[in-house]
């Protein structure tokens, strides 16, 4: 196929939170945006149905090495996003092999593809905090030793480390963005803080009496995906790949969190919130909180959003949509 000088880029797992976030920045600066999205029954592309008409999906999947090969085969992007994954830390424990095979060997599987079709491609992973697990060291950097606490946070490991190889053996522009949480009205209704905003909208409109969560004690660096994107594409566009945590550089507890939403709507968190051991998980990651340091002094990124703006926007747009979906039902 005939290419323009257009930068293109290709990024796995658009469908997803952060997928969205980046095809919008991307198309922003004039990108060519491709979308690799997976066959499914049912089609869930309601985080991009607002930009599908300016993007380019390609049909693959990250357990299907050929299909990649002829993802970028056709579409020779210059920039690789690999944001696809089994991303939900609870779902690992009961699906760790699928999970290991998707999110730790699909990275080989790109990486490979890469190798193969056009090693020149520039190269992100979406590493993650989750690595670090259960903390040899407060506040998190590139350099804090690793302990994955989840089957998740094993194959984030190994994504990272074989995207660190890739560099090393290959001289592949090989970059793994480490970051944590980042939270947005799209955030899958799975995650605690949209169960939270969500829930909390809900319990408001009259829908719900109550709000079962785990353990409220866990402390996250919680940012807002939106600002998180653009530290991606800055790493991609530096002089020589490498390693960056991306965070806030503070940390909440989930009790924090459902204080901030609960008061948003002026209801009393303590009245609604019930503790379930089901959400409990078999090795917790208590306390995560990173510093962004280098992001900042190398790739010139801060975040923007503060801890109770992000809630704040959470709980807004959910009660927003359920009160329109509620006079739509009418
Ligand atoms: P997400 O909303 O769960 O999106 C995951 C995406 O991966 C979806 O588009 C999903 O497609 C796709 N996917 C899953 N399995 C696939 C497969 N076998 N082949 C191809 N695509 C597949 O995740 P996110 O929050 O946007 O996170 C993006 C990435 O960053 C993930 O790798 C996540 O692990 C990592 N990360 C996230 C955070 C965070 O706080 N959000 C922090 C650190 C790292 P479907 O729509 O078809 O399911
Ligand atoms: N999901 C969920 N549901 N979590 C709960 C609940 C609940 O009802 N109650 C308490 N929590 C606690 C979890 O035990 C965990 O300590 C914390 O809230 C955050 O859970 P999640 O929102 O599910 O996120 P995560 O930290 O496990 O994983 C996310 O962040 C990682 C980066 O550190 C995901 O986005 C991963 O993909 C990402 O890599």
């Amino acid at each position: 196929m005939a290419m323009s000088s257009t930068k293109r880029a290709l990024i796995t797992g658009i469908t997803g939170q952060d997928g969205s976030y980046l095809a919008e920045f991307l198309l922003g600066l004039g990108y060519e945006v491709i979308g690799m999205v997976r066959r499914s029954s049912t089609v869930n592309f309601e985080r991009i149905a607002h930009i599908q008409d300016e993007l380019t999906l390609a049909s693959g999947d990250l357990l299907d090495e050929g299909s990649m090969i002829g993802v970028i085969a056709e579409h020779r992007p210059h920039e690789v996003y690999n944001l696809a994954a089994q991303s939900f830390v609870q779902t690992s424990f009961g699906q760790p092999v699928l999970t290991g095979d998707v999110t730790a060997l699909g990275v080989t599987r790109l990486l490979e593809a890469i190798r193969v079709v056009d090693p020149d491609i520039r190269f992100y992973q979406a590493s993650s905090s989750e690595m670090f697990g259960k903390v040899v060291e407060v506040p998190q950097t590139e350099l804090t030793p690793f302990y994955p606490r989840s089957p998740y946070g094993v194959a984030k490991l190994y994504g990272h480390w074989i995207t660190v190889n890739y560099r090393e053996s290959y001289d592949l522009f090989a970059t793994s963005g480490i970051l944590f949480n980042h939270e947005s009205p799209r955030r899958g209704l799975e995650f605690v803080t949209r169960k939270v905003s969500h829930g909390v909208a809900q319990i408001k409109l009259g829908r719900a009496t109550e709000l079962r969560l785990g353990n409220l004690d866990a402390q996250r660096d919680w940012g807002f995906a939106g600002d998180y994107v653009e530290a991606m594409w800055k790493m991609l566009q530096l002089d020589e790949p490498g390693d960056f945590v991306v965070s806030t550089g503070e940390t909440h507890a989930v009790r924090e969190l459902v204080e901030v939403a609960f008061s948003r709507v002026g209801l009393d968190w303590e009245q609604y919130v019930k503790v379930d051991e089901k959400f409990y998980r078999p090795a917790e990651v208590d306390l995560l909180i990173g510093n962004p340091e280098r992001a900042r002094s190398v790739i010139g990124w801060e975040p923007k959003t503060s801890f109770t703006d992000l809630v704040h926007m959470m709980v807004d747009a959910d009660l927003e949509q359920l009160s329109r979906a509620e006079h739509r039902s009418r």
